[in-house]
């Protein structure tokens, strides 16, 4: 089985990121041939800076190495090292009805939100495709808010065989990562790059100390009992097991659980749980060589795989000399 995700370099990773998806990929180490990357050509829609888009990139790459990707059994790289996959984002456009891009609710609120949207913007699924179909994934595991690029990327390489009358692109099936319910931001939102309310698991402690201890909550006091869907509970959560959580909510719901108490525990906790990867990142960006290398090698094993399909799609569309 072959796995393959990209998470967009548009900042750094936050704890969302981490149980959202960061920690399922490391799981999936273990089911079959992973490959990750960096997805820098999409994050060109939003990031504007080159120095920030490379400067972002490492940031990210160390994120994943700390959280335990294993560039021994996975393959990490960067994808504008590959850049064969804009050849392939150009041949699979040529088949990509207009009405199809147009549905794409991603783009659709953006354009809600008022922002002014180029054509980067709106081709992103059909990079998002090539990233995919580049190497005949079996499996691609997203988040439930780019199940509909799946999707599409799926229409896309259909109408591609069909209109060449080959099998070359294989339609990859979407593994949602849905288990892990969405992780509160601090301000009760979603977490995200976007909002300015996330726990980024490698700032410095302070940092993080402050983040926690800002944390929205209501105003009942001590004895009151607490409505356990909140999101410091839930975001407290992630770093307990099954018993302690049904103590700490049996005790919250009858009142005696303040939330200073609760913060102070989240953060011991928080920090436990990322300390050892803290200190691999820390390790890991002292040698940026290493890491250069990591991505160069996986660039290249990456190139192994989708070379060949990029190769067929050309022959099969007619371009070049032929063979
Ligand atoms: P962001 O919303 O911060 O920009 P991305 O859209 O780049 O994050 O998401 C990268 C991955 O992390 C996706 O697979 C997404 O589903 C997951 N993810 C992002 N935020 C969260 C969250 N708050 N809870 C759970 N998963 C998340
Ligand atoms: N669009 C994805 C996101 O924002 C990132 C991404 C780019 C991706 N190409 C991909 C994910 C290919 C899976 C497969 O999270």
């Amino acid at each position: 089985m072959r796995v393959l995700s990209g998470i967009q370099s548009s900042g750094e990773c936050h704890i969302g990121n981490y149980f959202g998806a960061i920690r399922q990929y490391v799981a999936l180490q273990d089911k079959g041939e992973g490959i990750y990357f960096i997805a820098d050509y999409h994050s060109m829609t939003s990031v504007r800076d080159g120095a920030e888009r490379r400067r972002l990139v490492r940031e990210v790459v160390l994120d994943f190495l700390a959280c335990g990707l294993d560039p021994g059994r996975s393959i990490l790289y960067r994808q504008s090292d590959l850049p064969e996959v804009c050849e392939l984002t150009w041949i699979l456009s040529t088949v990509t009805p207009m009405g199809l891009l147009e549905r794409s609710v991603a783009y659709k609120d953006k354009v809600a939100q008022g922002l002014s949207v180029d054509h980067g913007l709106f081709a992103y699924p059909v990079l998002m495709a090539a990233d995919i179909l580049i190497y005949r994934s079996d499996v691609v595991p997203v988040g439930q808010d780019q199940k509909q690029h799946l999707e599409m990327a799926r229409d896309i390489a259909q109408r591609f065989n069909h209109i060449y009358g080959v099998e070359i692109l294989k339609l990859p099936e979407p593994h949602i990562l849905d288990d892990v319910a969405v992780v509160p931001g601090t301000d009760g939102n979603k977490m995200s790059k976007s909002y300015d309310n996330v726990i980024r698991m490698f700032w410095p402690q302070k940092q993080i100390k402050k983040a926690v201890m800002g944390i929205v909550t209501d105003s009942t006091s001590v004895e009151d009992p607490k409505d356990t869907r909140a999101p410091i509970f839930q975001l407290w959560s992630l770093f307990a097991d099954q018993a302690d959580r049904e103590e700490m909510f049996e005790r919250a719901r009858r009142g005696g659980v303040g939330y200073g108490e609760l913060k102070k525990d989240l953060l011991k906790r928080l920090l436990e749980y990322f300390g050892p990867m803290r200190e691999k990142r820390e390790d890991l960006a002292k040698r940026p060589d290493d890491v250069e290398d990591i991505l160069a090698s996986g660039a290249r094993r990456a190139r192994q795989l989708g070379a060949p399909v990029v190769a067929a799609a050309r022959e099969a569309a007619g371009l070049g000399s032929g063979s």
